[in-house]
């Protein structure tokens, strides 16, 4: 059986499929959508309708999957202007992934004209057209990261889409995350689907400017990402709620570490539970009571 056969379609929300992870326990996807959340957690957030007016656009697609992010992204990006030269890398640890959504033919359900581009980049590992250069980095995105950065690769738009940090916080540690800002240009956008408080502190520590995403579909909103000297970007990110500024003040906001960028993640989740029971912040289940309290009641519980 060849490797990809091991990932079976599962339908989501708004129709289309995504696959389940017995590696890491996880599907790929939010049930609610998983072609909604390209869009809406990636896409949108990154405004890359924008970017798209400039002659070229620079994308970096960190755990590139099933390939739904750029799918998303290329669509968007050429409805716009379809002259736009597209300069994509995406890193992705098992090519078997985006090789099973090609297989599958879950692009079928998109009623996508870019498959083609996909699936040379899946079985080939790039893409040179007139109007696009695409490299998919296979391989653990710690290592990965550390080449683009010497590549000199500025990215527009970084889609920030691994599993989530108790099943991968190896990629959601400082570490990784300054690496990946390394790769963000001045005036560019990162997203992720988490509001996880330890990864927004791992961004803030990484010397970016943070905002809250619509939790479309999903009960909870994404995280948006710019570099804080850039004034006019970080006037354009959508606040967070007074809410989630709190959480960032409990013990849920330790971030994850990996000194070296190469620890397995039990060693990464213990660190980070040692270091949670030596602080002094509040505990997270107390701010979710006065939230709760305050959300039912409209009034603030002393
Ligand atoms: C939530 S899925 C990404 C979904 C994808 N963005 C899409 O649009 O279909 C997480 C992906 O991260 C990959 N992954 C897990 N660990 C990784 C690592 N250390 N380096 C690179 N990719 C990794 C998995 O193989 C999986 O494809």
């Amino acid at each position: 059986m060849v490797e990809f056969e091991n990932f079976i379609p599962q339908v989501t929300a708004d129709g289309s499929f995504t696959f389940f992870s017995p590696e890491f326990n996880e599907s790929f996807h939010s049930h609610f959508g998983a072609k909604q959340e390209s869009y809406f957690k990636f896409v949108e957030p990154t405004q890359l309708a924008q970017a798209a007016q400039k002659p070229v656009v620079r994308l970096l697609d960190v755990c590139y999957g099933l390939g739904y992010n750029t799918a998303a992204a290329l669509q968007t990006i050429w409805r716009v202007n379809p002259s736009c030269y597209v300069e994509l890398i995406g890193l992705e640890l098992n090519p078997a992934v985006p090789q099973a959504a090609i297989a599958n033919h879950l692009f079928d359900q998109w009623d996508y004209e870019y498959t083609p581009i996909l699936t040379q980049l899946a079985f080939e590992g790039q893409v040179n057209t007139e109007r696009m250069q695409a490299k998919l980095f296979i391989g653990d995105a710690r290592i990965s990261i550390q080449a683009v950065n010497q590549a000199g690769f500025y990215a527009d738009a970084i889609f920030l889409d691994p599993f989530s940090p108790p099943q991968c916080p190896q990629l959601w540690t400082v570490e990784f995350m300054q690496q990946v800002s390394v790769c963000l240009q001045k005036n560019g956008w990162l997203a992720t689907y988490s509001c996880a408080a330890s990864v927004r502190t791992a961004m803030k520590l990484a010397g970016l400017n943070i905002g809250s995403t619509p939790p479309v579909g999903r009960r909870s909103p994404g995280t948006v990402a710019v570099y804080p000297d850039n004034e006019c970007l970080s006037n354009l990110l959508p606040p967070l709620s007074p809410e989630e500024q709190e959480h960032l003040l409990t013990r849920a906001a330790i971030p994850y570490r990996d000194p070296q960028l190469n620890e397995p993640p039990e060693v990464i989740i213990v660190r980070r539970q040692q270091e949670q029971q030596a602080c002094s912040l509040e505990p997270t289940s107390r701010w979710r009571k006065r939230w709760l309290w305050k959300n039912q009641t409209g009034h603030s519980k002393t």
